[in-house]
């Protein structure tokens, strides 16, 4: 961290969990708890079944984003952008907590998209999340677009769709554009997104993982860090910002 010039950090479900939302595949993940959860969130069974669509408008409704703070680890990651040592943040989580921390919205690329914005499946309108919601609250439980009447989703990307390739481009570039690749709360099994460590590695950069259990690129990378990511991201971000 002290030698690295341009950081580019890829976070997860791992960087938020301190804030109260749960992550998927960890001891306490959505998907450890209920394996079928993973199965009913697919694109397709979102836009045949409005069963799907009903569940997903009430978890987004109960969900703990809207009332999730940014944690220390978020918060790390600013005071690294700040000290001019951050490249970019790729991230797969779709809270938000990074740019409510104060991460630069342009630093910041959402891979898996936002759950903070609403988007239309046909004349692809978007609309703040807090503006549907209501919605459910008043008793709608599968809220047609207003323009168009067609099928509205969170503007996340689900299982069965294609990430937005500009967003992914930009993150290949962060990928190949650092000499050091900090993959943070991620179990690293979701492509295309864990592959970014790879581009890393081929391009020189060096490669750590923070995360409590292990992953896939645990043999390729130059150091592990099992703490709690909490205390281990400001340690580290301070080692970075006094070199
Ligand atoms: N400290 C250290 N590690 C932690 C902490 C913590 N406080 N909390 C969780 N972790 C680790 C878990 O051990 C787990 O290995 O973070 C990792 C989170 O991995 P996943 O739950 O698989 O989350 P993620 O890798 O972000 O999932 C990728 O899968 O379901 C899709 O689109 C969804 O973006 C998500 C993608
Ligand atoms: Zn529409």
């Amino acid at each position: 961290m002290r030698e690295a010039g341009a950081v580019t950090v890829l976070t997860g479900a791992g960087i938020s969990t301190e804030s109260g939302i749960p992550d998927f595949r960890g001891p306490q993940g959505l998907w450890t708890r209920n394996p079928a959860a993973q199965a009913m969130f697919t694109i397709e069974n979102y836009l045949a079944d409005p069963e799907v669509r009903r569940r997903a408008w009430e978890m987004r409704l109960a969900s703990p984003v809207w009332s999730a703070e940014p944690n220390r680890a978020h918060r790390a990651l600013v005071a690294l952008e700040r000290a001019g040592r951050l490249r970019a943040i790729v991230t797969q989580n779709t809270d938000g907590l990074h740019q409510e921390a104060g991460s630069g919205p342009e630093r910041v690329l959402e891979v898996h998209g936002t759950a903070r914005w609403a988007m239309c499946t046909d004349c692809d309108d978007r609309t703040p999340m807090r503006e549907v919601l209501p919605r459910i609250e008043a008793g709608e439980t599968d809220p047609p677009c207003r323009d168009c009447g067609g099928v509205l989703k969170s503007a996340t990307v689900s299982f069965g769709q294609s990430l937005d390739p500009e967003v992914l481009s930009a993150a290949i570039d962060a990928g190949r554009d650092c000499d050091l690749f900090v993959a943070i709360g991620t179990s690293l099994t979701v492509h295309p997104v864990a592959g970014l460590c790879e581009v890393a590695l081929s391009a020189g950069a060096r490669l750590v993982i923070v995360n409590a259990e292990p992953t896939p690129y645990d043999d390729v990378a130059d150091a592990l860090v099992r703490d709690p990511i909490g205390e281990a991201l400001p340690r580290l971000v301070d080692a970075a910002a006094l070199g």
